[in-house]
This record gives structure tokens, sequence and C-alpha cells, in this order.
């Protein structure tokens, strides 16, 4: 792999700059792990073309690491470049500098050798096993909490719990690939007043056939009615009369929150219903979660929580709003009153969340959690955090920004059938466009299982979308980019992996890793092995930065670059060396793709 140039450079700069006394004390242990990491191979645009294969160092980056705190003013770029250049050893490397990096060239053959080896030695563990990932040197393993879906029951899935799924998915993904111990939780929002208010609309006009039938589209159905009651409720200043929707509804939630049977019977019916309902869509979409808990759960531990806090004097009374309570947050001139209880004595969506977190550390006592959630509550997982702070869980002082993990929104995803969206609609949907997307095009071979094939076409297509750009950007949804199968979409990485699957499956070469290196000298296979190569960085980088859309767009360029490849590399009918050689090259790329899109969450098409 990429490691073995990069550790070999590393030692070599270790040693230079031991020699010359430039390595600070500090820098003393783990130093060639830490240089490695400063070492990047060259990326490589579609149409350059390389000689060799580039290692870059950014001489920015090397003053950083050597820079001695005790000595300030030391100068220290010219010191690094007079000691490299110097050093006789780095002639054999190949070393130039063009102001900003030092550049590493090494043999080709030699690179495409190793490299080439490493995948098919390591299949689906390459990239991740790099000493890159080797952050620091505990022995343990670690636990993380991954909090992501989590839909409310009875109110439609947004657009907000899909990206939630999507890219909660891509983080358990990656900390299990890179060895941690990952709790993958679901935390569905089943309590609060508007349980209540369902309650109340069900009994106006629900219908148990519907619900049976298609529990998500009637609940929801009744959701907006009774809405619309209310709200009318409002206009018309009825709420204060006792038979209001308003004050049953509350009533009808105080019930539940002490606990009344008959109350909750209903209640746990269009929760069970519900669940039902989510887990088939989890299952279309291959996602499994360790847990699913629910707001439900921590009904009677917040209550408990704010027993506690009444007892310890951090809950306060404010007195100009009706008697809620509130924790007041040391730290902050702003915003300092955070409500934790109503006016009537009910748990607030922040209460819940709190005994979730405290049951969370005790359960599992993980080294990190995320929660990934939308970006429109920014407030309330500062608050969350804030809150844990200041009752006293030293644990959540260390805690960083990516607590929560948040995102954009999607503009304009609508389906045939309207505005809000029903996520089973919408794969629906998908599945349709990408049927009679493929009976247009003639590239499309005909598979046994035409409807499968194309469910998992439209699933792909909604992920890459998903996941190609920043996750705090706000996007467009189109249905016609989901459908390209020409550039940067979710079909063309499939189709990129099948064409490199049925290559390998028809060109009735054996498949081995011990070929003749030096045969790939042309530059297309150069920029695909490079290319590979560049794995565990994006890899690295997606992790460090909590970024998934590194690695869709690497994906898109290996597409591409495979793509180039085959036209010009061909297998079929050339000597054996030769074939052997290009068939090693062409495999290595078909299970870079596959991890990647595996990665990602889409399972990869062997043929389409
Ligand atoms: N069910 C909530 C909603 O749809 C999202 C839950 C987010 N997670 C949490 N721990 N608060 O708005």
């Amino acid at each position: 792999m990429a490691g073995h140039f990069r550790r070999k450079i590393a030692s070599k700069l270790f040693q230079s700059f031991s020699q010359s006394g430039l390595l600070p004390k500090s820098q003393e242990t783990n130093s060639i792990e830490k240089l490695a990491s400063l070492v990047k191979v060259k990326k490589i645009s579609k149409h350059h073309t390389l000689e060799s294969g580039q290692f870059l160092v950014n001489s920015q980056h090397l003053n950083n690491f050597l820079k001695d705190d005790s000595d300030p003013n030391h100068k220290l770029a010219e010191q690094v470049k007079d000691c490299l250049f110097q050093d006789t050893s780095f002639k054999e490397l190949g070393i130039t500098f063009n102001g900003k990096f030092f550049n590493f060239t090494f043999d080709p053959t030699n690179i495409t050798e190793v490299i080439l080896s490493s995948v098919y030695k390591e299949g689906s563990k390459y990239g991740f096993t790099s000493h890159l990932h080797q952050t620091n040197d505990q022995t343990e393993k670690q636990t993380v909490v991954i909090e992501y879906s989590s839909p409310n029951i009875a109110k439609p899935f947004h657009v907000g719990h899909l990206r939630s799924t999507i890219i909660g998915n891509f983080f358990s993904n990656l900390y299990e690939q890179l060895g941690y111990n990952v709790i993958r939780l679901n935390y569905l929002g089943d309590w609060g007043t508007q349980f209540g208010l369902l309650a109340a609309g069900y009994h106006q006009y629900g219908c148990e056939t519907k619900l049976l039938a298609d529990p998500l589209h009637h609940l929801f159905e009744v959701y907006v009615k009774v809405n619309k009651d209310a709200a009318q409720e409002i206009d018309t200043k009825r709420v204060e009369e006792p038979q209001s929707l308003y004050n049953r509804s509350r009533e009808i939630f105080q019930k539940m929150e002490k606990g009344e049977e008959t109350s909750l019977d209903l209640w746990k019916r269009f929760r069970d219903l519900s669940i039902k309902e989510y887990q088939k869509i989890y299952k279309r979409l291959g996602i499994s979660f360790t847990e699913i808990h629910s707001e439900s759960m921590y009904s009677e531990s917040a209550n408990q929580l704010l027993q506690h806090l009444r007892h310890t004097g951090l809950l306060q009374i404010n007195e100009e709003e009706g008697r809620t309570e509130f924790i007041e947050i040391p730290d902050r001139n702003r915003n300092s009153k955070v409500t934790m209880c109503k006016s009537d004595g009910t748990t607030l969506y922040l209460t819940r969340d709190v005994a979730a977190a405290l049951h969370r550390k005790k359960e599992y006592n993980f080294n990190k959690i995320h929660y990934v959630v939308d970006n429109r509550q920014n407030r309330h997982f500062q608050n969350l955090q804030a809150v844990l702070k200041t009752i006293g869980e030293d644990w959540a002082t260390s805690l960083e920004s990516d607590f929560h993990i948040g995102f954009g929104r999607i503009i304009g995803m609508n389906t045939r059938k309207g505005k809000v969206i029903f996520l089973k609609d919408l794969l629906d949907e998908a599945q349709q466009q990408m049927l009679s997307k493929r009976k247009e095009t003639s590239s499309s071979k005909h598979v046994a299982d035409e409807m499968a094939v194309a469910d998992t076409l439209g699933i792909s297509s909604i992920l890459v979308q998903d996941l190609k750009e920043r996750r705090n950007f706000d996007y467009t949804f189109s249905w016609k980019k989901c459908l390209n199968f020409k550039a940067d979409s979710g079909v063309f990485l499939q189709y990129a992996h099948a064409r490199l699957c049925s290559l390998k499956q028809n060109c009735a070469i054996p498949l081995t890793h011990s070929v003749d290196a030096a045969l790939l000298k042309d530059p297309a296979a150069l920029r695909l092995v490079l290319h590979i190569s560049r794995y565990d960085e994006v890899i690295l980088n997606s992790f460090l930065s909590f970024e998934p859309f590194h690695v869709v767009q690497y994906l898109f360029q290996l597409a591409h670059l495979s793509n180039q490849s085959l036209h010009s590399l061909v297998v079929k009918g050339q000597v054996q060396d030769v074939a052997q050689a290009r068939l090693l090259l062409f495999h290595s790329a078909q299970q870079i793709l596959s991890s990647g899109l595996r990665l990602i969450g889409v399972q990869p098409l062997q043929s389409m």
C-alpha cells in the first residue's frame, strides 16, 4: 500500500532531521508515524499524465512539525531545505522543491508492484489498516455511539431523517471499518404533547382498516386533519374552553406520562405499527441498528432527573413563564435559562434527551458519541451539551463540536404524490424511473431480476446525490442528476463497477498477484495505480473532517480513470503476461470501487 512509501520517506526524513539536530525534543516519540501522515500521494486530474509515482510533503507542515517552542525565532524553512538537499540518500529517492512542496519521485514499476499486490492481499481491508489511521496508541477497542435516522412516529419521515439515515450509516460503516466498536442507535420520536393530539384526532378521524393497511399514511392523514382543527381553535379563540382539543390532548398526554394504561394502549398500537413499517424500509435500504430506543423510554427517568435537580437546587422556577422550570447555564450571557419542565409538570424533548444521554453513558461507557441530526437542531444540541456539563457530567466537558453532526436541507424533493415525503414513495419512484431509463439505454443488459436491480440503482442514486457535497450545504434534489448514467451519480459508479466485474468474468485469464509490473508502464495505468494508492488518505480525510464527500468524489474519479483505462488497456487477446498485469490492475480498481460503495452504504452490482 501507499503506506510503504510514506514510511520509507518518513524514516529518511526522521534520520536526516535527527542527524542535523533539527528534531526538537518534544517530537522524539512517534515521529515516524507523525511524519508519515504528512506524506501525501500526488493528486492527479483526469487528464494529467505522470511519468512516475510522486509523493508530496507540504513544507509548511514540516516546519510546524519541527517548530521548537523554546526557540520561536528559529528560521526553519531554509534549514529544512538545506538539510534535505545535502542528504545524499534523498537523491536516490529523487527530491525536488517548488517553494511549497517537497516532491519525492519513485520508480513507477516498484510502486505499481507494491500497491497492486497489497490490494490483492488485503482485499476489503485495503485502505483501512494503514498506519495513518492509528492516530493513538490505545490498545483497547474504543466504543462510539452514533445516533441516526430517529424519525417520529406518526409524522412523516422527512428529508431531514433521510439525510440523517444516510450520513449516520456512512459514519457507522467508517468507524466499524476502522476497528471501533460501534453502537448504531435509532431514537424514535414517540413522546410529547403531539401524541395527545394524535390520540384525540384518532377518536374523531381514525379508521381501523386504513390504519392496518397503511399505518404511516393514515396516521399522517389524521395528524394533518387534527392539526388543522387545532389551528382553527386558536384562530377562533376557543383554546381556553375546557373541552378544546388543546385541553383534551394535554390531558391525554399527562395521563400517558403518569402511565395510565388506557391512554397508552392506542399510542402503543401507533408505535408498533409504525416501527414495523420503518423496519421494512431500513431493510430495503440495507441499513441496520444495534438498538432502537425511543423518547418514551425516558419519560420516567426524565421525571426522576427533574426531581433530583430540584433537590440539588439546580432547577429554578420561572415565575414569568407560568412556572416553568429551568437550568441556568453559568458561562452564557444570552439564552442562559434552559427550560427543562413545562408549567403543567410534563417533560420536554430536551429533558428526555438529557436522561437518554445519561443512560447511554451508563450503558455503553462510550469514548465518543455523535448525534446525526439536521442543522435546525443546532441550538437544541448546544443546550444538551451545556446542560450535561452544568449538571456535573464530567465526560461531557471533553465532548467536541462533532458531538452534533449536522447537515443542510434538501430543496425540492417531491414525489408525484406530493410535497410530503414518505420514504417508501421516494424509493418506489426512484425504482420506477430507473426501470424506464434502463429500457431506453442500449448499454443496459437484461438481468434476471430487473426490479431488484432497478431498486438498488434507485437507492444508489439517492445516496450518492446526498453524499457528494459538503454535508452542511443545502442541495437541490434533481431526478435528472440522479439518473445520469454518464457522470458523477450513483448509477455511474455502479456502471463502472459492473463493467470491471464483467471484464473479470469474461476475459478467461486467471487472476494472479505475481505479475510483471513493468508491463504496466502506460500513463493510464500509472494514473490509476496512484489514484488507488490515495484511498487511505481519502478515508482519513473523511474521518477527520466528518465529510463523506471526500470518499464520493474520490470514487467518481476512480470510475472515470478506470473507464478510460478500460478503453486503452485491452485485456482480451493480449499475450498472457500483459493480459495478467492489466487484469490485476482492473481487479484492484474493482476492489476499491466496491469497498468505497459499501462504505457509503451502496450495495455494489456485479452486472446491470
Ligand atoms: N425525532 C427527532 C425529530 O425528528 C430527531 C431526534 C434527534 N435526536 C435526539 N437525540 N434528539 O426531530
